[in-house]
């Protein structure tokens, strides 16, 4: 089945990355600025409207939905949302993004539910590190559910690491002896520079490129993209079970592998995690009988969608911290 997502400078969209809420029981320095609360008054998407949506960009081609937040795991409906996006005919893969805490007692649930592929983020294995980052001394506890998702059948956890000098940049060794004999997709994640974190940014920005250089120089060879891929490369070793994912947001060419929209849990739809405001949705997601409305919208806007987000060329465009649109 073709995509009809496609935009100008012919990329495709098979995958959807939607946001059910950008509340957080962390508190990730790089995530959520100084101070911000989310409004818990806002009302997310609705399981009806997931429902809706989820029918639109199935019906235009979309076949894998990564369920995002703030972290998803802390709405109620939570399952049933797996469950209805994973029931929608045409789409074959049901991923989420979670920060981990409640996934020890609640991972095979979700499985049942029909959820195919987890990310988890682990920014240290030092539990006092982890704590200094992420704010919450849960370490033990993401570890055991990245432990009960291999138990609950997963058969590949994607761990997301985000880099940042002077705190996490000195453990790769230790996370090499992790994934020597677990199999994981250790991501290394390029601090991204969003909301109002300018200095943040500046004090612990570590170019991606610097991993990439140590892992060659070690026996680590880079996997053929596969058609469709993601912007991420990956990295294989014939002496580990796991593998290492580089994702370098200000490489020159991360964009041409772009494969992905978003949707927030406000219902707004996000062309680009960079200088992107979003186009509304949600007066489209009330009635059954607005599908079509609904993807004549998400064609016209994505007609719009630029070639990159010239980050690389300087451009500083508004970026909203990345729990508003799910990363
Ligand atoms: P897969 O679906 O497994 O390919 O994972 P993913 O990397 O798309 O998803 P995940 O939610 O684990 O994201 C990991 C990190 O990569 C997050 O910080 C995302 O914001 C970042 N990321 C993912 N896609 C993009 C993208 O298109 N642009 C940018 N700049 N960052 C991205
Ligand atoms: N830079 C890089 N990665 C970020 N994430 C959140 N904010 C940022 C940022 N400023 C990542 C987290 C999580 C994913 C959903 O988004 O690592 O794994
Ligand atoms: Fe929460 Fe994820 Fe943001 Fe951390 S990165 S504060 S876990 S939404």
């Amino acid at each position: 089945f073709m995509s009809e997502l496609q935009d100008a400078f012919a990329r495709k969209f098979y995958y959807l990355r939607l946001s059910i809420t950008d509340v957080c029981n962390f508190k990730c320095q790089y995530c959520l600025p100084d101070g911000y609360r989310p409004d818990g008054r806002k009302s997310f998407l609705t399981l009806d409207e997931i429902g809706r949506l989820t029918r639109a960009f199935a019906a235009m081609g979309t076949n894998k939905v990564r369920i995002t937040g703030g972290e998803p795991s802390l709405r109620k409906d939570f399952t049933q949302i797996i469950e209805t996006v994973a029931a929608t005919p045409g789409i074959r893969k049901v991923a989420t993004t979670t920060n981990g805490y409640r996934m020890a007692k609640q991972v095979a649930d979700w499985r049942r539910a029909g959820l195919s592929a987890i990310n988890v983020s682990v920014d240290s294995l030092d539990p006092r590190m982890f704590q200094q980052i992420t704010g919450e001394n849960r370490f033990h506890e993401v570890m055991a559910g990245i432990d009960a998702a291999l138990v609950a059948g997963f058969s590949q956890v994607k761990v997301n690491t985000v880099l940042m000098r002077g705190l996490n940049d000195g453990e790769l060794d230790r996370f090499l002896a992790w994934i020597k004999h677990h199999p994981i997709q250790l991501r290394f994640i390029e601090l991204m520079q969003t909301g109002e974190m300018d200095d943040l940014f500046r004090r612990h920005h570590v170019r991606g490129a610097l991993i990439k250089e140590q892992l060659i120089r070690t026996g680590w060879q880079q996997k053929v993209r596969a058609h469709n891929d993601g912007p991420a490369e990956v990295f294989w070793h014939p002496d580990y079970q796991g593998e290492i994912g580089l994702i370098m947001p200000y490489a020159k060419d991360f964009c041409a592998s772009c494969n992905r929209l978003r949707v927030s849990s406000l219902g707004k739809l996000h062309l680009c995690l960079f200088g992107d405001y979003g186009v509304e949705l949600r007066d489209l997601l009330t009635e059954d009988n607005q599908l079509a409305s609904l993807q004549t919208r998400l064609r016209e806007a994505l007609a719009d969608k630029k070639a990159s987000h010239f980050l690389h060329q300087g451009n500083t465009g508004f970026t909203p911290h990345l729990a508003s649109i799910g990363g």
